[in-house]
């Protein structure tokens, strides 16, 4: 597979005068897809019953005709002001009961009948006109689901589906009873109409009602596209994609992408780091003009696997956004940096966002890779050497890493419901993990909680994964690497709740939680040798045979060469060391790396990263600042 560049494109923005022009510049920089439509439903549909589609036929036919491949898509994101008039009730409600309102995107619920029926004729009426269209070789479905806060809805729609979705699943009221143990605090119900949605209640709703409630908000998303799927693929041979988000969790992403062909991303690593990370200021400030080293590769991996092995990046950032608490200038060279670590986690395409600075509007401070003048941005010179350099492949093949990490979307809702401390948050606890095993050079495939084979692994992670499916229960039986688990691994069952024979239940691992703790943030638990567990501590009974003890005479590592059981969450220093012993048992060469020095293996090469502004040197490998190298691993 050969790499490409595209970027995003959005005609309706501007004068069309200037489409050949822009067509000509993004072929000219190097780039061979672009991405347009998201967002044009109020063009293509400026009233009820009137469409204009004639705009967007010589839009396409003038970027078809300099060569580029057209990604169309559907502009469900973007409901126009007269659907929302058609509908009053479409409107997206939040936990506290206020309707979110028109006037920016996704104000959409899912869950409301009329918008999807609304949703599935606009985009049948695009891809009749242009499921065949040769230029357009993809199609995105609406943009970026769940973004915005916008999965969970608090409507009277949401409520009815509800309660035909807990209908379904247990047949009978006395059984959801039963399930949900409603006898707890007398909340039983006579009949599914008494259910609400678990928000407003005076405190904490019954935890097994918000995971019903979040199960049932991600099967709405999956849904959704599914029947979007179902239109288009009437009218298209072309894969269908759907752009996701960077750490959004509220539904389930590997669920949505069986029915897709490729998963895409949107990677914007410095609007991230200031945004949605949880490293403290130092961190923030050191790498604020890199990005996280570890969380767009985090990405990259998950949505490989959430598209079966076919992933892009739909929107990669090319300068400075305007979402972020704060919002730098890239370091020269970082958006270089950020393409080549997609393209060597297995990117078909990387998407600059967007082609040109819009002048106006919400996101008139967004940088492109032209400025709104149509001159050149920092970033376009960036992307077309991206450009040339992929010239020296022939392509670029990923292979099946050795290491592979669980992660597991219901084990995020639980624990999100059900933290038990402050700072307990899954995605952060299989961030920490996958950390570890990054600085000690490794490459990690992200496995989903139903993997039904474990074959080719040498070692498997499973932290924080609140209970094992019964395919990954039949593929660990046959596994032959070793399985690394906990904490809080197999402590629930599917309704919630303390399994009768106490956690954790995962194959293999013979010890008992007797209890649990959470630690405040500046509160630590040192273990004999390595580091310390932050935030949650297992007091385990009944083990075989420990591996590490705590300073206070715990458990802290339990287990034996092939299944090995960590009791807290251990800081990166403990991670490492553990993961790294592990590994020297399975043959695998680990090299502790800076943590602003990243590393990929590909079937042929060996891509390094740094995400400083400093030269750095591993062995005798000198990586320039802000640089990429690679060398070739294989004949
Ligand atoms: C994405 C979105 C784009 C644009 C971009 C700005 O989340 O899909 O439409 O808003 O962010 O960074």
């Amino acid at each position: 597979m050969k790499p490409k560049l595209g970027s995003c494109y959005y005609p309706e923005h501007w004068p069309e005068e200037r489409w050949q022009k822009d067509a000509e510049e993004m072929v000219a920089a190097g780039l061979s897809w672009v991405r347009i439509g998201e967002f044009a439903w109020s063009r293509l549909e400026p009233e009820q019953g009137i469409q204009n589609f004639d705009w967007l036929d010589r839009a396409i036919s003038i970027l078809g005709n300099v060569g580029l491949n057209i990604v169309m898509s559907t502009p469900t994101a973007a409901p126009p002001r007269w659907v929302v008039d058609k509908w009053p009730d479409m409107l997206l409600v939040d936990e506290e009961g206020r309707s979110r309102q028109f006037g920016s995107r996704r104000h959409y619920c899912f869950s409301h009948e009329g918008y999807l029926e609304e949703s599935l004729r606009i985009s049948k009426a695009v891809a009749e006109r242009y499921g065949n269209n040769p230029f357009i070789k993809a199609w995105q479905l609406d943009n970026e689901y769940g973004c915005h806060e916008t999965t969970l809805s608090y409507s009277p729609s949401a409520l009815k589906a509800f309660r035909n979705w807990i209908a379904k699943k247990y047949e009978s009221i006395d059984q959801l009873n039963k399930a949900w143990k409603n006898v707890f605090w007398s909340m039983e119900y006579n009949s599914f109409d008494q259910v609400g949605l678990p928000n407003l209640t005076v405190t904490d709703p019954n935890p097994i009602h918000e995971l019903d409630f979040k199960r049932f908000s991600s099967d709405q998303v999956v849904n959704f596209n599914r029947s979007q799927a179902s239109v288009m693929r009437q009218y298209t041979k072309m894969p269908l994609i759907h752009n996701y988000m960077g750490r959004i969790t509220d539904f389930n992403h590997y669920d949505v992408g069986k029915d897709l062909d490729i998963a895409s991303w949107d990677s914007y690593p410095l609007g991230f780091l200031e945004d949605r990370s949880t490293q403290d200021d130092e961190f923030k400030l050191r790498f604020m003009r890199h990005g996280d080293p570890d969380f767009q590769a985090f990405h990259h991996d998950l949505y490989r696997t959430v598209g079966q092995g076919r992933w892009w990046v739909m929107e990669q950032q090319p300068g400075p956004v305007n979402w972020a608490p704060y919002n730098p200038e890239p370091a020269p060279g970082a958006v270089r940096l950020w393409s080549w670590e997609a393209i060597a986690h297995g990117a078909e395409v990387v998407s600059y966002f967007r082609w040109r600075q819009a002048p106006f509007a919400q996101e008139q401070m967004h940088a492109g890779l032209q400025r709104p003048d149509g001159e050149n941005a920092p970033g376009i010179t960036q992307a077309s050497q991206v450009s040339s350099e992929l010239k020296e492949f022939k392509d670029i093949e990923q292979v099946q890493s050795k290491i592979a990490l669980i992660f597991d979307y219901e084990s995020c809702w639980a624990w999100e419901i059900q933290p038990q401390g402050k700072s307990f948050d899954y995605f952060e606890l299989v961030y920490d993990n996958y950390r570890a095993l990054r600085s000690l050079g490794l490459s990690v495939d992200i496995l989903p909680p139903n993997q039904s084979d474990l074959k080719g692994y040498k070692v498997v992670l499973m932290p924080g994964l609140m209970r094992v499916s019964r395919e990954l229960e039949d593929a660990i039986e046959s596994f032959e690497g070793v399985l690394i688990s906990g904490p809080r691994a197999g402590s629930k069952t599917t309704n919630m709740s303390i399994p009768s024979q106490l956690p954790p239940i995962v194959p293999g691992v013979k010890a008992t939680v007797a209890s649990a703790e959470t630690l405040r943030p500046n509160a630590f638990i040192s273990i004999k040798g390595l580091g310390s567990f932050k935030t949650w501590m297992e007091t385990l009974i009944d083990y075989d045979n420990i591996i590490e003890e705590t300073e206070d005479g715990r458990a802290a590592v339990v287990g034996h060469e092939k299944n090995i059981y960590i009791a807290g969450w251990a800081d990166q220093m403990t991670l490492k060391m553990i993961f790294s012993r592990v590994c020297e048992s399975k043959d695998i060469s680990t090299t502790e790396l800076e943590d602003c020095v990243r590393v990929r293996e590909t079937l042929t090469h060996r891509f390094w990263f740094n995400y400083s502004n400093q030269e750095c040197n591993v062995g005798s490998v000198c990586i320039p600042p802000s640089g990429v190298i690679w060398e070739s691993i294989k004949g």
